[in-house]
């Protein structure tokens, strides 16, 4: 973070040696037929591109040719616990800034095409080689008549050939171009980075529906007009009024951010327990083996709410320290928690957005 974040690209070879990723070429392409998960397959043929976007039949992937496809799954960490540990071992970064895990699996000079992102990614290389070219470009004018963002000139500065566990750390705006030189898999830690126009936007469409002035416009001095089609200059001024009238803070802003980035992603749904344990049983899974977020949950907080998964809940005295290490950690193991937050807890037991903790997170801790 000191050195890179934001600055230069990186390469750290084995970065997680010996990983071996999480899918196999049919559980990447079952994903890619999966209705709720966002996914694209690009073909290039010569110099030509072709986009399609998912869902996608399994005899879609049996008619193309053996080599330059490449199909793109979005959202993984939704789907598989191990995709949301891979992700979360990022949280360096703050989640706030997170995005999703990308897996993409491509056959022999497969690829997306030179291009660039305008967010910081992490190209993590699962099974096979992956080639990289990638470098600052001094023109970011994109190829026209093709579906996808490809650069008109791509220059490189460095060329690397990615083995499984070696990853490469891209700055905003940093062009690259991966192309598969085997069977491949690419896993990409992506990151959110709203532009100001999209964060002012929505915090002013928020702000819209909770806005409640008393009053309504009156006109008691209003004489009799011969010019009806123009805009009364007091009718002007009261409305310049009723505008500066709206108030904000700084605390409704951290409410606004903190709602609208724990959002969950459209097609995303929650498997409520079939059985919820009574406050007691509840209390004692707490103690014993503790609780974890489920992996579509996003728990962020402020100085004076936390925000799950599209909700605030306000702690004018602070945020409870367990629910900080909740957020933090995405697991929690105390018997040292307050009433009222173990009640809290229970009840997101019982909307599925929490669970108990399971062995493979036991197991990463040690
Ligand atoms: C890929 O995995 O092929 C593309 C990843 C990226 O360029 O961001
Ligand atoms: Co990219």
């Amino acid at each position: 973070m000191r050195d890179s974040w934001h600055r230069d690209a990186q390469l750290i070879r084995q970065a997680i040696p010996d990983f071996t990723g999480l899918l196999d070429r049919n559980g990447i392409l079952g994903l890619a037929c999966d209705p709720d998960v966002e996914s694209r397959l690009v073909v290039r043929e010569g110099r030509r591109w072709h986009l399609e976007h998912g869902p996608f039949s399994m005899k879609d992937f049996a008619r193309l040719p053996a080599g330059n496809w490449t199909v793109l799954v979005q959202g993984v960490n939704l789907h598989l616990d191990a995709a949301d540990r891979l992700l979360h071992r990022f949280d360096f970064v703050p989640a706030a800034r997170l995005d999703d895990l990308m897996v993409s699996y491509a056959v022999p000079g497969g690829g997306v095409g030179a291009h660039f992102d305008s967010y910081d990614v992490f190209l993590l290389q699962g099974p096979g080689r992956r080639r990289w070219r990638v470098g600052r470009q001094p023109s970011h004018e994109l190829r026209p008549g093709v579906p996808l963002k490809i650069l008109q000139r791509f220059v490189h500065e460095h060329e690397w050939v990615l083995e499984p566990g070696d990853m490469l750390y891209l700055p905003p705006d940093y062009a690259h171009d991966g192309v598969a030189l085997d069977e491949c898999f690419t896993y990409s830690i992506g990151f959110r980075a709203p532009s100001r126009t999209e964060l002012a936007g929505e915090f002013f469409s928020d702000l819209a529906t909770r806005i409640d002035l008393p009053g309504r416009y009156a006109d008691p001095g209003q004489p009799a007009t011969r010019a009806a089609g123009r805009l009364p200059a007091p009718m002007i001024d009261a409305t310049a009024d009723a505008i500066s009238a709206v108030r904000w803070n700084r605390s409704d802003i951290a409410d606004f951010l903190g709602v609208y980035l724990s959002e969950p992603k459209a097609h995303v749904f929650f498997d409520p327990p079939e059985k919820v344990p009574s406050p007691a049983t509840f209390a004692r899974l707490l103690a014993r083996r503790g609780v974890a977020l489920d992996r579509r949950s996003i728990l962020l907080y402020g100085p004076k709410a936390v925000y799950l998964n599209g909700e605030c809940i306000r702690f004018p005295r602070g945020v409870p320290k367990a629910l900080m290490e909740l957020a933090d950690r995405r697991a929690l193991t105390t018997s040292d928690v307050p009433g009222a937050v173990v009640r809290l807890l229970r009840a997101w037991f019982a909307d599925g957005f929490l669970t108990a903790r399971s062995t493979a997170e036991e197991d990463d801790d040690a």
